[in-house]
């Protein structure tokens, strides 16, 4: 029976999960694979803390050289960080060993250059724990490929944030309580910045923009909001127009060309993502052949994301790979045409704020809205810590005539986008001024 020898850089979450699944799954595994799965190294920084697993305590060690020695096959990424762990998955490539990453950093910064050294090597380079956890997203986003031109990949790409919408909206919280909650319950980490601000949630989506359209997208300003703007005021709001607020990242063939985004997005209560709750992932993807999928499971944890990881030593032990070329050349023309061009709903949320006491403004404000605004298709209001918010669901609206007359009469405004439009009926509260 074929040997594959594996080397583990990290012990963490992931990497027990990994070890755990080969323990327990390994009869199987030889099953359907006639391969004999062996851990040969794990790397750790340090050998004498305890363990989630039982592992031989020879296997593990500090020193990556000991783990070049061990002569494994394929190398696991289930450390984390951009430094030391590019410098130890180039010399895998270098090495010929195939390399499995849970990394989303990595491969979102370094994905492209690894690619191209894997293709030097003839080894594979597989990441689908990167994005979603133990969802098949990557591997089903290449297969789909094959046939069709992907126009929108729309997801639910990180737990923390969706568990704390969903408190937010359901206990009825503010964001401070219900992240320092979600930090007491281990669903956030102590210091939660890559996860509420959004980085984590951009790197997943700038893996599936280069897989799906391959480009390459830089981190900009105002390609990626996260979650510390959302309000519980405008969670109500939105919630009686139909609409709850999802961080989505998304990467869609638009008519000007590809944009990928992370931004906290309004979801219609008829659509499948608004349901994905909790910590749970949710990915919608929008095919021209095979049309709407989606997908949600576990996006993160030992055991969904070690599977994801077997699932790719599997894949590249039999030569399944996936490169981003694959997608790239044709894909740039279609974008530059136009063609297959996402659908875009042309609604958009104004959430106003406006001192109670201000009738006035208040009046001026509805008379705006369903004036000069945009075409208004609903409103709601709600008065709370001495302030009015006001939130309007728009089309035709520019947001600089809002922006404009929100500082005219004093208030703030923010704009959120709707992922699709409402069922008919939802969105449809009558405007009352005065
Ligand atoms: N947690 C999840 O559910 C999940 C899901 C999807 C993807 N990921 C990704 O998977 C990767 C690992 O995440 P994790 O949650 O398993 O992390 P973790 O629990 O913090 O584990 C990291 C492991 O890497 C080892 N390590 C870190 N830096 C090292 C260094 N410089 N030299 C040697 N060993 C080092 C640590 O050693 P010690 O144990 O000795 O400290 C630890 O065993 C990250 O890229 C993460 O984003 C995680």
């Amino acid at each position: 029976m074929k040997n594959v020898r594996i080397a583990l850089l990290g012990l963490g979450t992931v990497g027990s999960g990994v070890v755990t699944i080969l323990q327990t799954h390994a009869e199987r595994l030889r099953k359907q694979t006639g391969t004999n799965f062996e851990i040969a190294g794990i790397l750790v920084r340090d050998t004498t803390r305890s363990r989630q697993v039982d592992v031989e305590r020879s296997l593990l060690t500090t020193d990556i050289a000991r783990i070049w020695e061990s002569k494994p096959d394929v190398v696991v990424d289930a450390m984390g960080g951009l430094v030391p762990t590019l410098g130890y998955i180039e010399e895998a490539i270098a090495r010929g060993c195939h390399v499995v990453s849970a990394n989303k950093e990595l491969i979102a910064v370094h994905g492209a250059r690894l690619h191209a050294l894997a293709g030097e090597q003839g080894v594979g380079l597989l990441y689908e724990a990167s994005v979603g956890g133990g969802i098949p997203v990557l591997n089903t986003l290449a297969q789909l490929l094959n046939v069709n031109r992907i126009t929108r990949v729309a997801g639910i790409l990180n737990g923390t944030t969706n568990y704390i919408l969903t408190r937010m909206e359901e206990d009825g919280l503010p964001y401070e309580a219900v992240l320092a909650q979600a930090q007491e319950l281990g669903f956030a980490e102590a210091d939660p910045t890559a996860d509420v601000e959004g980085y984590d949630a951009f790197h997943k989506i700038r893996i599936v923009a280069r897989l799906c359209f391959g480009e390459e997208v830089e981190e900009e300003v105002g390609l990626r909001e996260g979650i510390t703007s959302v309000t519980a005021e405008e969670i109500e709001l939105y919630g009686r127009l139909g609409l709850r607020v999802k961080l989505l990242a998304t990467a869609e063939r638009t008519k000007a060309g590809l944009r990928v985004q992370v931004a906290p997005t309004l979801v219609p209560h008829s659509h499948a993502l608004s349901h994905v709750k909790n910590e749970y992932n949710g990915v919608f993807v929008t095919g021209d052949v095979v049309g709407d999928l989606f997908f949600t499971g576990k996006g993160a944890g030992m055991l969904p994301t070690g599977s994801a990881i077997v699932e790719d030593i599997v894949h590249a032990v039999r030569g399944i790979t996936f490169t981003p070329e694959t997608a790239v050349a044709t894909q740039a023309v279609e974008i530059k045409a136009g063609e297959g061009a996402a659908e875009e709903t042309g609604l958009e949320i104004a959430f106003f704020s406006l001192k109670h006491k201000d009738e006035r403004g208040e009046f001026s404000l509805l008379s705006f809205l369903s004036g000069e605004a945009g075409v208004l298709h609903g409103v709601e209001t709600v008065k709370r810590n001495g302030q009015t918010h006001v939130a309007a669901l728009l089309s035709s609206h520019d947001r600089a005539v809002s922006r404009a007359f929100a500082h005219h009469i004093g208030a703030t405004v923010r704009f959120r986008e709707l992922l699709a439009e409402p069922a008919p009926g939802i969105a449809a509260s009558p405007v009352t001024i005065g």
